[in-house]
């Protein structure tokens, strides 16, 4: 069963290769992609979307720019992750496909208004300003959500931009809010499970030895992206955060995770952005969110390569 689905996203290497996954996947029909101000301003953003799309042969996919900062917050970006363009690592050239006209959070509204219920799922791989803007201004939309699978927040593996929160959450924590308030299936790819999936020398090299342009792309983007994590976690290599969104609709059971209570922090400073999540059961609050927390990793890097490999 083919599942529709819109891809929100801030491009970001690991955006770009949940973005070839999807477009290399038949179990996931793209409906469309909407860019957000997150990794990179949103200028670069809704370029990046689009280089990656013409990267998979698609540049039929529809990309729009959404929104270009958080509801409440000044943007923060991550070019220290990222690089200034959000996708350092290979030199690409600048996208021939146009953007579409309109704004994405008006795409999701109306794609939403004219699908079935449940049968589009939204897939949120960067700060969730998009969804709850399209949310608080059209709620008659939220109800025709068949699921967000989301790439945001933590428990175990606390934070990455700050002590406490994960990026996607810390940058638009209100939006968060909005959205684990929603009251519509969430799956929550956290840095628990993304931090499992990390690249290491021979899964990169699997990509290069592809002998494809996408394949060395990702090898490439990996490399760049990959000396942040290294440095700081002295890991191996660098998660591949947003690809276990795709490869969740594709294959769930290489996931497994806790239905619990999310709630976000939205008034201190010092914990802004934080995902509370009541993994221990320790309070009453109602469950909001099936809250992943391991993978199989080989299954993982195995489905990624084998489909990145038809592009
Ligand atoms: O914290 C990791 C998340 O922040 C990923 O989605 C990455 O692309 C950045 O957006
Ligand atoms: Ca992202």
């Amino acid at each position: 069963m083919t599942r529709k689905i819109i891809i929100d996203t801030d491009p970001g290497q690991d955006d770009a290769v949940a973005i070839l996954l999807a477009l290399a996947s038949p179990e996931v029909q793209v409906l469309g992609i909407t860019a957000v101000a997150g990794n990179v301003p949103l200028e670069l953003t809704a370029k990046n979307a689009r280089i990656v799309c013409e990267l998979a042969g698609r540049p039929d996919v529809k990309v729009f720019a959404g929104c270009d900062r958080p509801l409440r917050h000044a943007l923060v970006t991550a070019e220290h992750v990222h690089g200034k363009t959000g996708l350092d690592g290979p030199v690409m050239p600048d996208p021939m496909m146009p953007l579409q006209d309109g704004h994405g959070v008006d795409f999701i509204i109306e794609t939403l208004r004219a699908e079935p219920a449940d049968t589009v799922t939204l897939c949120p791989l960067g700060p969730l300003t998009n969804i709850a803007t399209a949310f608080e201004r059209a709620p008659d939309i939220v109800e025709k959500v068949q699921e967000i699978v989301l790439m945001g927040g933590a428990y175990f593996q606390v934070g990455n931009i700050t002590p406490a929160a994960e990026f996607n959450i810390y940058v638009d924590p209100e939006a968060a809010d909005i959205v684990f308030k929603s009251g519509r299936p969430i799956t929550v790819m956290s840095l628990d499970v993304t931090h499992k999936a990390l690249t290491t020398a021979p899964r990169v090299q699997a990509f290069r030895d592809l002998g494809t342009k996408a394949g060395t792309m990702v090898a490439e983007w990996t490399d760049f992206f990959e000396r942040f994590d290294k440095e700081k976690y002295g890991s191996a290599g660098a998660p591949l955060h947003d690809p276990c969104v795709i490869a969740y609709l594709i294959a769930p059971d290489l996931f497994k995770g806790r239905y619990v209570n999310v709630e976000i922090e939205t008034l201190s400073d010092l914990t802004r952005g934080m995902t509370v999540a009541d993994w221990w059961g320790v309070t009453n609050r109602p469950r909001n969110a099936m809250f992943m927390g391991d993978l199989d990793a080989e299954g993982f890097f195995e489905l990624l390569v084998q489909r990145i490999g038809r592009l």
